[in-house]
């Protein structure tokens, strides 16, 4: 079952928006969410059904060739959800608020809000940190911005929380739960649970009325979010445990460049076939 609407239905195609977020929790409807950073993997997603697109400051990563989401700046954001959202015809397209965007205040977060909605066709924001941005994600919701919150290991605090390590184990899970029930009361219509044990996540997901949606936190919760490039295999890097790869599209890519190279230099590229005649 999938959330409202029906993907595979032929009716003309309806927005997911928040209130399906809300229902699929209160039916058991798992929600599931990709990265996406252009026109052509929304697209892709978009027609598989997938129910949100997240433009996630992970583009540091994955698209701009940064070794951490901080150098991340809203300009660079901005290009990459409005492809994503012009072309994404049923998913929810989530704009991430990159670090340094929101935290000195509610009324700097809402300017940030505002310039996504504004400049990207986005329909939601989503910004890091529980109990410490409780201000900024009620002043978003007040101005009529839907808001997903994102608790447990947030990446633009890595160094502050030494390392990519999991959050929330023995004592620490209480100020994780704690995070996820500011995050609910400031008005947000989900959270996002990155890098918590997979009990941790059952609890809150059982505790809170909003969504969870998890990130390496197991499978008791209300939806499941993967960076796209990991899901199919186009990472380079090391690959989370928590991530199974559905293709391996890195692979296949290289196989075809080295294909493509042997041919050209061999001269079997272009063939008649791929060459113009004069009339
Ligand atoms: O930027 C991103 O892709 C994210 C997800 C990993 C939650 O924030």
């Amino acid at each position: 079952m999938s959330v409202h609407p029906d993907p595979t239905s032929d009716a003309v195609t309806k927005r997911v928006r928040t209130r399906h977020f809300a229902q699929a929790k209160a039916n058991g409807i798992k929600i599931t969410g990709l990265t996406s950073y252009d026109t052509l993997t929304a697209q892709i997603f978009d027609e598989a059904g997938i129910d949100f697109l997240l433009v996630g400051d992970s583009a540091g990563n994955t698209v701009l060739g940064y070794d951490s989401t901080l150098p991340v700046t809203v300009d660079e954001l901005i290009p990459l959800t409005r492809a994503v959202a012009l072309s994404a015809k049923r998913a929810f397209v989530i704009a991430d608020m990159p670090f340094g965007s929101y935290e000195e205040g509610a009324e700097h977060a809402l300017r940030t809000a505002m310039r996504f909605m504004k400049e990207t066709h986005a329909h939601a924001v989503k910004l890091e940190g529980g109990v410490r941005s409780a201000d900024q994600i009620r002043r978003i919701v007040e101005s009529g911005i839907p808001v997903m919150g994102h608790v447990g290991f947030t990446p633009q605090s890595e160094h502050g929380l030494g390392g990519h390590m999991i959050q929330g184990r023995g004592e620490a899970a209480d100020a994780v739960l704690a995070d996820a029930k500011a995050v609910e009361a400031a008005g947000a219509f989900a959270v996002v649970l990155e890098m918590i044990p997979a009990e941790l996540a059952a609890r809150i997901t059982a505790e809170l009325t909003i969504p969870t949606i998890s990130v390496g936190a197991g499978a008791e919760t209300d939806g499941q979010l993967l960076v796209w490039t990991d899901f199919a295999g186009m990472n380079t890097g090391r690959v989370p445990k928590f991530v199974k790869q559905y293709a391996n599209l890195g692979a296949i890519l290289s196989d075809a460049a080295k294909a493509f190279k042997a041919d050209v230099e061999s001269g079997t590229y272009p063939g008649p076939e791929h060459s113009y005649e004069d009339n």
